[in-house]
């Protein structure tokens, strides 16, 4: 039994004593002891797939941020590669893909990803759980099957996304059926997960925003949509669909359990189009700059118009390398004690 299972009850609409809070990208640079783990491997592949490590970084932040949820360390592009597409993290720059998908070939050529092709991550899970002894539910993830395609058409990080976007536009046909080869294969990686251990999963469409609201629900959403049924009864779900506030209630149609936030909505906007689900986010982490006096004030506004119930508090995307240490833990510090 979990010590603190706050998270879990949110998700699932049940009352809590408090509101619970974690931080997308907690297990990262802001931390000193991760910096230091990450420097005993070569380079970010292998620190990715050396169960150890993995769990190593994935522990850190629960005992020195003090946070009710830890997340296991990985990455989205793991799945791109177990398919078939090797990737490359370049300091300082992002991911690289040597290869990418262009034509009907390509696409034949990606196999379905199995659970046994990620293993690592699967050790990494059973580990952590040990580790944690039950004090917070762990989460795991994959990446939106649209985000992965973008990554895999495109070749690294775009502002624009609009090779990606293309391929969309003129091959729709062969784009359905490399989201429908990606789908399968996060649905078998999360069972998977589910399997080993992750107490809830979440869904990362971090490119959610580049697409309109039509392509989103063609391209996007109907596959995340999937990934939720495979995953219903076993655990809680959040997608998480950045920028793409204007779906909000779409996605509060499919069987997700929680829809995270980014900060360009209202906390009241999104729970009138989301009323039925627990909302997650939505600090700006540019906030985490201000001085302490802002921090606390602008967080307590933010939970005083979410409320206590069905709400998971988090920021509204991944914590920046340069933040302070010690206002990240004022932020988690101000969640744990608003009454
Ligand atoms: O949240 C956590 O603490 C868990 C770990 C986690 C990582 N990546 C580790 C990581 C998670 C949940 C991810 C997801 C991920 N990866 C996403 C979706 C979330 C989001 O941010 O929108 C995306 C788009 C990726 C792809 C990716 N990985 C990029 C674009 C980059 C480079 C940019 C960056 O943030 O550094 C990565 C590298 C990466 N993944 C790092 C970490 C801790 C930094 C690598 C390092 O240590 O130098």
């Amino acid at each position: 039994m979990l010590k603190n299972d706050l998270l879990l009850r949110a998700a699932k609409g049940q009352e809590t004593e408090r509101v619970p809070v974690w931080l997308m990208r907690q297990a990262g640079r802001v931390l000193p002891e991760y910096r230091a783990t990450r420097a005993k491997a070569k380079n970010f592949i292998e620190f990715v797939k050396s169960p150890e490590l993995a769990c190593e970084v994935t522990v850190q932040p629960v005992d020195s941020l003090g946070v009710d949820a830890a997340i296991i360390f990985s990455d989205i592009l793991v799945i791109p590669e177990a398919m078939g597409l090797p990737y490359q993290m370049i300091e300082a720059k992002g991911p690289w893909f040597e290869n990418t998908v262009k034509n009907k070939t390509d696409v034949e050529k990606l196999r379905i990803a199995q659970a046994d092709d990620l293993n690592y991550v699967l050790e990494a899970i059973q580990l952590t759980k040990k580790e944690l002894n039950n004090r917070v539910p762990l989460i795991g993830f994959a990446g939106a099957p649209w985000t992965i395609f973008a990554y895999m058409i495109e070749g690294s990080g775009s502002k624009t996304f609009s090779k990606a976007k293309q391929f969309l536009y003129t091959q729709p046909e062969l784009a359905h059926q490399l989201l429908e080869k990606i789908t399968q294969s996060t649905i078998n990686y999360l069972q998977a997960q589910v399997k080993a251990g992750a107490d809830l999963i979440q869904l990362f469409d971090s490119w959610a925003g580049v697409l309109s609201e039509k392509m989103f629900y063609e391209f996007s959403l109907k596959y995340m949509s999937k990934i939720c049924d495979a995953l219903q009864p076993l655990v809680p779900v959040t997608v998480f669909a950045k920028d793409a506030h204007y779906a909000l209630e779409k996605i509060a149609e499919t069987h997700c359990n929680t829809i995270g936030l980014d900060w360009t909505i209202s906390p009241k906007n999104a729970r009138q189009l989301a009323p039925n689900k627990t909302l997650q986010g939505n600090a700006d982490p540019c906030l985490l700059y201000a001085d302490e006096k802002k921090i606390i004030s602008e967080t307590q506004e933010m939970l005083r118009t979410f409320g206590k119930h069905r709400y998971i508090c988090n920021l509204g995307h991944g914590l920046y390398p340069d933040l302070d240490k010690e206002k990240v833990k004022l932020f988690v510090n101000v969640v744990k004690e608003f009454k």
